[in-house]
């Protein structure tokens, strides 16, 4: 009881701030159900990259990742972004280093530079082009053929990408350590329990999840297939937070969180990503009351980080 009027507490305090703020609040499908239900809008990284473009709001409070809170400030340079907690990272963008990147740039001269938008303002700006996990076929695509291409960080969405499009394309290692956690060897004794459940998979998991899926894509997309596919039981092989939504959309079919590599009956918060379950109803709270933390840029790295997010969102 106690916890549910701290609950209402919150949605009703959040209400109000947002209208005296007049803020918009914007939640990633990764994002706990709570944070999810209270947002204005919810959606993958293109899908947010987008509703920030030209908001008429004032404040952008932020419920994903940093890398995500960051592009909105790109692309909205005059507005206030707060996020609920500053140290919500992700292990591909932490793997990628400006410097290291850079350096990787220069030895294969003559590439394009194809970056996941799960990168620091800093790889952004060596980049040509952005790319998320919606549009990278589209992305690679509008490269002339004959030219090579650096993609960067997730070796798994670009070894996917080169079978997809058999380009030549030189791969930075990153990996998502959400994704690669999932087990083909447990999906392959789920599907022998439930033969009539299709597979669902991003592309960040490894080849051989991969190979199991009936359909691959980014959050939005998979979320669209568990709507109109005419199955009735998927295993969906992603952060859980978007079985919210499809459990929203689509109420009479079943959803199965793909299992993780750990010992049998390991915790089922692992497939969880510990940087979005960061944050919470509380710190979301606490960050539009105080407007703080904020997302700053310099102004010379947010001209140079802009300009391969707004070729990204010219090609489509
Ligand atoms: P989407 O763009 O598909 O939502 O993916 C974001 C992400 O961080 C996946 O791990
Ligand atoms: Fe980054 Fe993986 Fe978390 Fe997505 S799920 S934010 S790629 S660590």
């Amino acid at each position: 009881m106690q916890i549910l009027e701290l609950r209402t507490d919150y949605f009703e305090e959040i209400q109000r701030v947002k209208d005296d703020l007049n803020a918009v609040i914007l939640a990633h499908y990764y994002q706990e159900p709570e944070i999810q239900d209270l947002a204005d809008f919810v959606g993958d990284s293109l899908g947010l990259a987008r509703q920030v473009q030209g908001t008429a709001a004032d404040v952008i409070v932020f419920c994903g990742v940093h890398f995500m809170a960051e592009t909105a400030k790109i692309l909205n340079p005059t507005k206030t972004v707060v996020v609920p907690d500053l140290q919500a990272g992700c292990s591909l963008a932490d793997s990628c280093p400006p410097e290291a990147f850079s350096k990787f740039i220069e030895e294969h001269p003559g590439h394009a530079v194809v970056s996941y938008v799960n990168t620091s303002a800093e790889v952004k700006a060596l980049s040509d082009v952005i790319c998320t996990s919606s549009n990278a076929e589209k992305m690679i695509q509008n490269i002339p053929e004959e030219t090579p291409i650096v993609f960067g960080p997730d070796k798994h969405l670009g070894r996917y990408l080169i079978e997809k499009t058999g380009r030549d394309m030189v791969l930075w290692q990153g990996t998502c350590m959400v994704h690669i956690l999932f087990s083909e060897r447990k999906i392959r004794q789920l599907k022998v329990r439930h033969p009539d459940a299709e597979v669902l998979a991003h592309p960040e998991c490894e080849a051989r999840v991969l190979r199991l899926a009936d359909h691959i894509g980014s959050t939005s997309s998979l979320l669209k297939r568990a709507v109109e596919s005419p199955a009735r039981k998927f295993i969906v092989a992603t952060e859980p937070g978007i079985l919210h939504q499809m459990r929203k959309a689509a109420p009479e079919k079943e959803f199965i969180r793909a299992p993780g590599k750990g010992p049998e009956g390991a915790c089922e918060a692992c497939s969880e990503c510990p940087h979005m379950r960061r944050n919470t109803l509380e710190k979301l709270y606490g960050c539009m009351s105080n407007l703080s933390p904020e997302i700053t840029l310099d102004e010379d790295l947010r001209l140079r980080a802009l300009r391969s997010i707004e070729r990204m969102l010219e090609i489509g």
